[in-house]
Formats: C-alpha cells, structure tokens, sequence
C-alpha cells in the first residue's frame, strides 16, 4: 500500500507557494497532484521586505507573517486536496519547508530561519506537520542546506553513470550523483539561480521577472563583468557551503557595477551567463565525469538559461527533469514530502557529506494532526 504525503514549498523567489500530493512505496516516488498556490502582492512585499539583507523587522511584523503564512500554507493544503479529490485522512503527513527569511549558517550563532506555523498548518488540515527541517542539521554543525540531495540521490541516482541535478530557484543549487559505489554524494548551492534576474528585471523592466528572457535577449553578455563578478570570494569557498538572497542581492551586484556604459540588458544577459557559468564551473570541479545534467525549479523555464547550459563547453547532455518523469516545477515539493516520509519513518534526511554535519539526522520537528501519532 502507498502512503499519501503532501509537500508544501515556498523558496526564495516567493512567486508562490507550491503544494504536492506524493504515493511513496519501497520502489519509489508517484506525484499524484500539484497546484502553485499564490502568495498575494502585499503579502509578498511584506516577505520582501523581511526577507531584505540587514532587515530589522519588528518582532510584531516577525510573528504575524509566521502566522500568516501558517494559514495560506493550509489553505494551500485544503485547495491541494480538494483538487485531488483525496480526504485529509488519506494523508500520513504534510512535510512544510516553510518560507525562509533568514539564512546564515556562518559564524558564532548559525541560524536558517523558515516560518509558516506548522502549529496553524495541523490544526486547520487535521494533518500531522512535520516542519523546521533545516535546524535539526544546523545544531549538528551542518550548513541546513542544501537538503533536498538526499531525494535527489532516492530518486535519480543510477549505478552505471554519474549525474548532477540542479534546481534553479532563486538560489541554484547542485547535487553531484556518483555512479552507485561507496563515494558520497556531494552538494551546495552555486550561488544565485534566479533572484539576481528577478531583482534587476524589477528594478529596470518593473517585472517580478524576466518572462522567457525577452529583457535578456536584448543584451549581450560582457566578458569583463562576467569575469569581475566571478572573482567574488563566494564561487570559490571550499565545500560545504550554502547561501542566500542576504548575500546575492542589488546591494552585492551594485558594488561590483563600475562600467556605467552597459545598458541594463547587457547586466541582465551577463547576469544570466553568470548563473550558467556557475553551475557549470561546479559540475567541472567537483564532478568532472559528468555526462549529464538534470535540471528542474522555475529556471528551466528560462530558455536564455537553458541555452547556455545546453551549449556547454564539456560535452554533458542537459535537459529538464521532465524528460526523466518529474515535474521540474515540483520536484523540490516532493523533496519535502519525502523528508516528512524519512521523518515518520525514523530515518534519516540529510547527507552530512551535503551539509557538513557531523553525521546524519532525523529532520524536523512533528506538530500531531487529528489522529495523534
Ligand atoms: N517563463 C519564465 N521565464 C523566465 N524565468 C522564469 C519563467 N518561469 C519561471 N521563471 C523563474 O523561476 C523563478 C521561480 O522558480 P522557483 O523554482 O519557484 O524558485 P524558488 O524555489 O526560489 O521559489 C521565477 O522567480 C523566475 O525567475
Ligand atoms: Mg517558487
């Protein structure tokens, strides 16, 4: 008999809230519904402006959206399972990513902050919630992130080639696939996938975002930007790292903007090679036998982004994840779900060789639905 999980994701971008219905079985993954459910203009431009680098927020501001996204998380839920036609008793558990609004597993006091209270999420489904992944991996030294290789490496990993995943959010973050042998398996985030796209497409086009790079193509690409950009001491940190919108964001591309004669397409267009270049560059150096790609998230729907990884220099095929049965846009959501399925089951979620934790855990705390536990 399967068992009916649902994943609840909200990323960087904050474009909208996506919300999956999984069957797990021993052999495997089957999404059975998906729906992007939307986070509303005020709404959104409060999160943004919570989400902002250095942000001092009221702690008032800090615990209304907490409960705010709570609720739209269930509704979320409710909309999901409505859709699907399934009962809310159907489902063994929700696994809530929540919206992080802070990222900093650095320093003194490492912290990654996600809300959406779980709290509101089980008691309005009935549900049982399991949240707060990402601290569990933080308190046993890890970087919280990233965490979905560990499904990734269920899913997709293959005992006769090597092959790297990349979900391209706001963030873009890579898993390195070795053929099935007893070498681990590698991951981090390269940096920014769409979010300094995104920023500057609003600040110059008044978009939320470069639809099918028709801002990008109006551009070309400069060498001397692309190179000046590269050199930022974030693409060459050794592993484990992690990253966020706190360090890629208008602030960090201003500082590096000193040739005021490019036009803002040519940033765009150089923006976009560096996203490419960076995900490249981190197949290259950490998984040279490579011969494949598999890319899933928002940015596989960018064909400025796709055609730059497509014409690599290193010979890898690359192709949406849809041409290996998985729904690009909700792979990350079903990533969440399978987390609260590890989590239920008493296995572990992370991988320490992602994160650099000490060792493997058991993710995430678990808010009991209707039925206890
Ligand atoms: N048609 C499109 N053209 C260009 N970019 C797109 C398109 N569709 C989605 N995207 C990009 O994908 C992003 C959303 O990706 P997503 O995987 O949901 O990110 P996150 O996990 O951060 O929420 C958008 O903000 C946008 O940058
Ligand atoms: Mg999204």
């Amino acid at each position: 008999m399967p068992e009916s999980y649902i994943g609840l994701m909200s990323g960087t971008s904050i474009d909208a809230i996506d919300a999956v219905l999984v069957d797990f079985t021993e052999q495997g993954a089957q999404l059975k519904a998906s729906l992007s459910y939307p986070i509303d203009a005020g709404l959104k431009a409060r999160l943004h402006r919570l989400c902002r680098a250095g942000a001092h927020a009221s702690v008032d501001e800090y615990s209304q959206l907490d409960v705010n996204m709570g609720r739209l998380f269930a509704d979320a839920v409710k909309q999901l399972l409505q859709q699907a036609v399934v009962d809310a008793k159907q489902i063994a558990a929700i696994g809530s990513h929540g919206q992080t609004v802070y990222h900093n597993p650095e320093g003194d006091t490492p912290t990654s902050l996600q809300i959406g209270d779980p709290n509101i999420i089980a008691e309005q489904t009935g549900i049982t919630t399991v949240a707060d992944f990402r601290r569990r991996d933080i308190a046993a030294g890890g970087q919280g992130a990233p965490l979905v290789p560990a499904f990734h490496q269920a899913l997709l990993q293959q005992d006769d080639e090597a092959r790297a995943i990349v979900n391209i959010g706001g963030i873009a973050n890579v898993t390195l696939l070795p053929a099935k042998t007893d070498q681990a398996v590698l991951g981090f985030d390269t940096g920014p996938g769409n979010t300094l796209l995104d920023q500057w497409a609003l600040r110059h086009i008044k978009q939320n975002m470069d639809k099918d790079a028709q801002f990008c193509r109006q551009g070309n690409s400069n060498t001397t930007l692309l190179q000046t950009l590269l050199a930022d001491p974030y693409f060459s940190r050794p592993l484990p790292k992690s990253t966020g919108r706190e360090y890629f964001n208008l602030d960090w591309l201003d500082g590096y903007l000193n040739d005021t004669s490019l036009s803002p397409a040519d940033v765009q267009a150089s923006l976009c090679e560096l996203t490419a270049t960076t995900i490249m560059d981190a197949i290259n150096t950490y998984a040279p036998s490579s011969r494949r790609l598999i890319v899933c998230g928002g940015g596989v729907h960018n064909p400025a982004l796709m055609d730059l990884l497509k014409n690599n220099k290193s010979a890898i095929a690359v192709d949406s994840s849809a041409q290996y049965g998985v729904d690009p846009d909700y792979l990350e959501g079903m990533a969440f779900a399978w987390l609260a399925y590890q989590t239920l089951h008493g296995k572990n979620g992370n991988l320490n060789s992602v994160t650099g934790a000490h060792s493997d855990r058991i993710l995430g705390g678990i808010y009991p639905g209707e039925r206890g536990l």
